[in-house]
């Protein structure tokens, strides 16, 4: 069950994967070690303290080892049901070494050996090393968060009250203004996570702001390289007009802070909107890849916008030090935010949105996988009306991370969750990685001719940086 197709290699010059593994990792890894250090130095609990020189020591030896291209150790067993899997996998592949084995294992491997190195203490058991990058960036992406908050307080009010869209005077006027708020929503999605920590990418937050608007977002759209939401928008209207009663929306999340936040912004707009009767979000059980939502994350988020206020009045040391002041927002904006508070938290309260955590999403293979290593699960997303899959990683996922010419469809390259699957994939991309499927003949070509494009190098660099997307869609119910 994992395609014929090779996967990416670290081993390979011209792939990102090379770069991943030597460049980039040992930062995180380095930033990880900054991180418990501070923790652990605001500690005067003794055990805390000897632990966390020892987490300390043992996040120092795996960068040495990585920096080195020593051999990746089997996992300690830490008492979790994934560590055999992990360690068969290591044997399979021959005992390989960093710097060269499949990006898509080694990497999944890092943060499930960073993780192995916590649960085997006491005191740091559940600690997230990545937690305070994930809460700053948040912060600091407060004028988009605002704008949205006021953006999403209307359209709901008018949804939820009126029925309506704010402008729309006929069904057929509803149904078009729906449509455009859709794919407004999917879109802001979308580039909410072009904002991840683990890449830190060429977009600003200024640049997702202007993605709001739908002049705007028409822009934004010539970097979405192949666009199926028309299709997704379809299968949930059908699904509402059949009149089908229990209709489910599942997200499979990537990243916590800002992205999480336009996350909530989709989830609760297909809510108001009748598009979806529950959501279900689908979160990570450990660190992961610097920024995924931990259930964690998902309880922060919502707790920090019940104060609004709050939120905002601490400034981070770089704003310390350009000499910022704290500016308190205004009523109308506490308004907002307190609404996002009120409408998501309630909607949690009352089984609409739903988080559930599954092991088989820090796994160390591809989605190819799921049917035969997680039937559960698959069945669970069997009973969703459409599975949105967010950001880079899932994607890798998705298509094992394989080397696929770029042409092959996506309903292939998904193997065992393509068509017949009974889950319907709609993956929101910002490609961030090598692998890109599904593009019209003669796209890919074009895209490496642009300026960094990558060329005749044989590197795809066009997909590195976060700057274009993909938005595919499979109906596994076919
Ligand atoms: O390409 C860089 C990278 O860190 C990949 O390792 C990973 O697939 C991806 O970015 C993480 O991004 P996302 O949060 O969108 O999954
Ligand atoms: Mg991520």
């Amino acid at each position: 069950h994992d395609p014929k197709t090779p996967q990416y290699n670290t081993g390979d010059p011209t792939s990102f994967a090379f770069v991943s593994a030597r460049d980039r990792w040992p930062v995180i890894i380095t930033q990880g070690i900054d991180d418990v250090h501070r923790s652990a130095g605001a500690s005067k609990d003794e055990q805390v303290l000897n632990e966390g020189k020892w987490v300390v020591a043992e996040l120092a030896r795996l960068k040495y080892e990585l920096q080195h291209d020593r051999e990746l150790t089997p996992l300690v067993d830490d008492g979790e049901s994934d560590v055999e899997e992990y360690n068969k996998e290591l044997e399979a592949l021959g005992n390989p070494k960093w710097h060269a084995v499949p990006w898509l294992f080694s990497e999944c491997y890092l943060y499930r050996r960073v993780s192995s190195i916590f649960k085997q203490t006491q005191k740091w058991k559940s600690y997230d090393l990545f937690a305070r990058q994930k809460m700053s960036t948040f912060q600091s992406s407060r004028s988009a968060v605002v704008e949205l908050a006021v953006r999403y307080k209307e359209i709901v009010t008018e949804l939820e009250l009126k029925h309506t869209v704010k402008g729309a005077k006929t069904q057929k006027e509803l149904e078009e203004a729906e449509k455009i708020l859709f794919m407004e929503m999917c879109e802001i999605c979308l580039w909410g996570n072009a904002t991840d920590l683990s890449l830190l990418t060429n977009l600003s937050y200024e640049d997702i702001q202007k993605l709001q608007g739908s002049e705007a977002r028409k822009l934004s759209e010539k970097n979405i390289v192949v666009n199926d939401l028309g299709k997704a928008f379809k299968v949930l209207t059908d699904a509402l007009k059949s009149g089908v009663k229990e209709r489910r929306v599942d997200i499979v999340l990537d990243n916590a802070g800002f992205e999480l936040f336009v996350d909530l912004i989709l989830a609760g707009y297909l809510l108001a909107a009748g598009l979806a009767t529950t959501v279900v979000l689908h979160p990570k059980s450990i660190p992961w890849f610097v920024s995924d939502v931990l259930p964690q994350d998902f309880a922060a988020l919502i707790s920090a916008l019940a104060d609004p206020q709050a939120l905002y009045s601490t400034l981070s040391d770089e704003d310390k030090d350009a000499g910022k002041k704290v500016v308190p927002l205004s009523d109308s904006e506490v308004l907002a935010l307190k609404f996002l508070f009120e409408h998501w938290s309630g909607l949690h309260a009352e089984g609409q949105l739903v988080l559930r955590p599954n092991i088989f999403w820090t796994a160390g293979g591809s989605f190819w996988r799921l049917p035969k290593s997680e039937p559960s699960l698959h069945e669970d997303l069997k009973e969703s009306e459409l599975v949105i899959f967010k950001g880079d990683l899932n994607y890798r996922k998705l298509t094992a991370d394989a080397a696929w010419p770029a042409t092959t469809p996506f309903t292939e390259a998904i193997g065992p969750l393509g068509p017949g699957s009974g889950v319907r994939v709609l993956a929101l991309r910002t490609c961030k990685a090598d692998v890109v499927v599904g593009l019209p003949e003669g796209e890919d070509e074009k895209l490496k001719n642009l300026e960094g494009g990558g060329g005749d190098s044989g590197s795809r660099k066009w997909a590195w940086s976060g700057k274009w997307a993909v938005v595919q869609f499979s109906d596994g119910k076919l």
